[in-house]
């Protein structure tokens, strides 16, 4: 995700805003700049590349001013390019603001001052907006004209906005983004993340949403949205450096996990529309007739995003009736597939780098089939060689098992069966709202999902796991994709091997290994296919093995036919794989952890896998 730093007091800036920059680069970002005040003007350095290559563009006279801001962008609206890297500028270069999070009403406002300011602008970002539309406002006094034009503005931001008529101050706004105030002597400071402050103050103060900020090297002040002033308790920070980078959290991989409601949200942010009950994904330019006309769908990726790319089969086939075919990018690239210009490819992939899934994309664009790219970051090989991108929204995954990059690609699926459905008309009214509301519930649930009541259960469970060399993930229909989710994760992070199972399918062999004890993730959240699942459960029971069951809280007799279990909040059948892997991502991250297993980095794999 972006970063921002912003600093006002009595030292060069320069290099503690590069400082702060660097402390934030571990979250990932594509391009760099900064904005210092200069003889009563704002200059911005900015550019594509690391902190260290803008640090080579400051020259000296750029180390000599007293405040100002960074920032580092992780590309969303526009790929990552020296224009579209922050700061932004207003048209007469004296308002410069650093932005994370989404405007989504940033092309009303854009057309809005375009016409009656005749504002041109630089960028595709979403942020430019920002500056544009302060200066439109402004009167003289930066923080009134701040929280006059945020009041227009729909979205999340973190914000910290300088102005050149008043050289040490910085206005800051938050809304759903976060935003952290330290506080010095003399000097005060303003990031986005802890770590680009600890070298300077522990002493600080978090802003709340709804919120803004007057900051000068002697005062910091807070006032609400109507400009009454807050006050706000100041915190004294404990954690070390590295414990801060990853929120507080022992892991990356937990921290991700734990930001999967956040995630969800992003990912749906304008793409549903409850009042109507329907997906909107008109950004897709594809025309409703060529989607239509669709044929067949080939689902191409590998690894988690493959087992994604499982359950988006199901889903689009029961909710928008195209038959899909769902094929390892390794494979589909030396099968033969019978290919055609009336059927669409979906590639999924978090890095969008993949190489197997990458020749996937090519060898299915060169038998003329159209290509959607679901992707988490812009810019990346996937999403420019692709016809349409739908991109996830979550944030940049830095451990290498994939958590909260696979929960969101399950939810552009949903929006991409229920778009289809609604364009082909094969789903009701009554079945869309459904699916919106069921969509809209999630980040709640998964909330639920990671109480900390879920995750001591889930702890208290895995004591017995890691004594294991083996386990086996069952399930049968939606379940049966998430068993295979579940013990890929297991495997990659804990080194236990674990095998997932269509339920059904033991007793044609797997039976044989399981013996007393033996750790079985049962999966059994489908209510069609609920009473063979537990059938087969019984099975395994009969041989001792030991039966850990995920099912959902309407299903409350599992709890009686198994050793333990995990209860999901009731949720429709389909939706369900979204809620139920995140206690099978919580069981490989705590077993790893009693293991002593190198959680965010295990042996052997890489984050992004760009060779073949
Ligand atoms: O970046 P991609 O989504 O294309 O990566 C695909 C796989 O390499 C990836 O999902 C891998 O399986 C994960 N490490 C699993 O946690």
């Amino acid at each position: 995700m972006c970063g921002i730093v912003g600093y006002t007091g009595t030292r060069v800036a320069g290099p503690v805003l590069i400082e702060g920059l660097k402390k934030l680069e571990y979250r990932g970002y594509d391009s760099a700049g900064l904005a210092f005040h200069e003889n009563g003007q704002l200059i911005i350095t900015k550019a594509a590349g690391s902190v260290a290559d803008l640090e080579k563009l400051l020259d000296d006279k750029h180390k000599t001013f007293k405040a100002g801001v960074g920032h580092t962008r992780w590309a969303t609206h526009g790929p990552p390019t020296d224009l579209n890297a922050h700061p932004h500028s207003s048209a007469s270069g004296e308002i410069v603001v650093v932005h994370n999070g989404i405007i989504e009403n940033h092309r009303a406002l854009r057309k809005r001052l375009s016409e009656e300011a005749g504002i041109e602008f630089r960028s595709e970002t979403d942020s430019e907006v920002l500056a544009h539309l302060i200066e439109y406002y402004f009167d003289g006094d930066l923080l009134t004209t701040v929280r006059r034009a945020m009041s227009e503005v729909e979205g999340s931001y973190a914000l910290v906005v300088a102005g050149s008529k008043q050289p040490d101050l910085l206005v800051c706004a938050r809304q759903a983004s976060p935003l952290i105030i330290g506080i010095g002597e003399g000097e005060n400071f303003v990031a986005s993340d802890i770590p680009a402050l600890l070298t300077h103050t522990r002493k600080t103060c978090i802003m709340d949403d709804g919120e803004f900020a007057s900051i000068t090297p002697e005062k910091v002040e807070l006032f609400d949205k109507e400009g009454l002033p807050v006050e706000k308790e100041i915190f004294e920070i404990t954690w070390d450096q590295e414990a801060a980078e990853k929120g507080g959290y022992d892991h990356f991989m937990l921290k991700e996990i734990m930001e999967q409601p956040d995630a969800v949200r992003e990912t749906l942010r304008q793409r549903v529309d409850l009042e109507a009950g329907k997906v909107d994904l008109t950004e897709l330019e594809f025309s409703a007739q060529e989607l239509s006309k669709t044929e067949r769908i080939f689902i191409i990726a590998c690894g988690t995003a493959y087992h994604a790319g499982l359950i988006g089969k199901m889903a689009i086939e029961s909710i928008a009736g195209i038959p899909v075919e769902v094929d390892v990018a390794s494979e589909f690239r030396y099968r033969d597939p019978l290919l055609n210009p009336n059927q669409l490819a979906i590639v999924i992939s978090q890095s969008g780098e993949t190489a197997d899934t990458l020749a996937g994309l090519r060898m299915a664009r060169s038998k003329g089939l159209k290509v959607l790219a679901i992707t988490n970051v812009v810019g990346s090989s996937v999403s420019r060689e692709a016809d349409q991108v739908l991109y996830t929204w979550a944030g940049p995954e830095i451990a290498v098992a994939s958590t909260k990059a696979y929960v969101t690609q399950l939810i552009a699926l949903y929006l991409v069966a229920t778009y289809l459905g609604q364009i082909r008309g094969t789903v009701e009214p009554r079945q869309s709202l459904e699916l919106v509301e069921g969509l809209l519930a999630l980040p709640g649930q998964l909330k639920q999902v990671l109480s900390e009541e879920s995750r001591t259960l889930i702890k208290n469970y895995c004591e017995h796991l890691v004594n294991w060399d083996n386990a086996f993930f069952i399930g049968r229909n939606l379940d049966y994709p998430v068993a295979m989710e579940g013990a890929l994760k297991l495997k990659e992070i804990s080194y236990i091997h674990a095998e997932a199972c269509a339920a059904g399918e033991l007793k044609h062999g797997p039976l044989a290994l399981i013996e007393k004890g033996l750790p079985v993730v049962a999966l059994a959240t489908q209510e069609a296919v609920l009473d063979k699942t537990m059938s087969n459960v019984q099975v395994v029971n009969a041989r001792g093995g030991a039966v850990f069951a995920i099912t959902r809280e309407d299903f409350d007799d599992v709890s009686r036919q198994v050793e333990a279990v995990f209860y999901l909040p009731a949720i429709i059948d389909i939706l369900t794989p979204v809620l139920s892997v995140v206690p099978t991502q919580l069981i490989a991250y705590y077993t790893a952890v009693a293991r002593g297993c190198s959680v965010d980095k295990p042996r052997n794999l890489a984050k992004s896998v760009t060779v073949e």
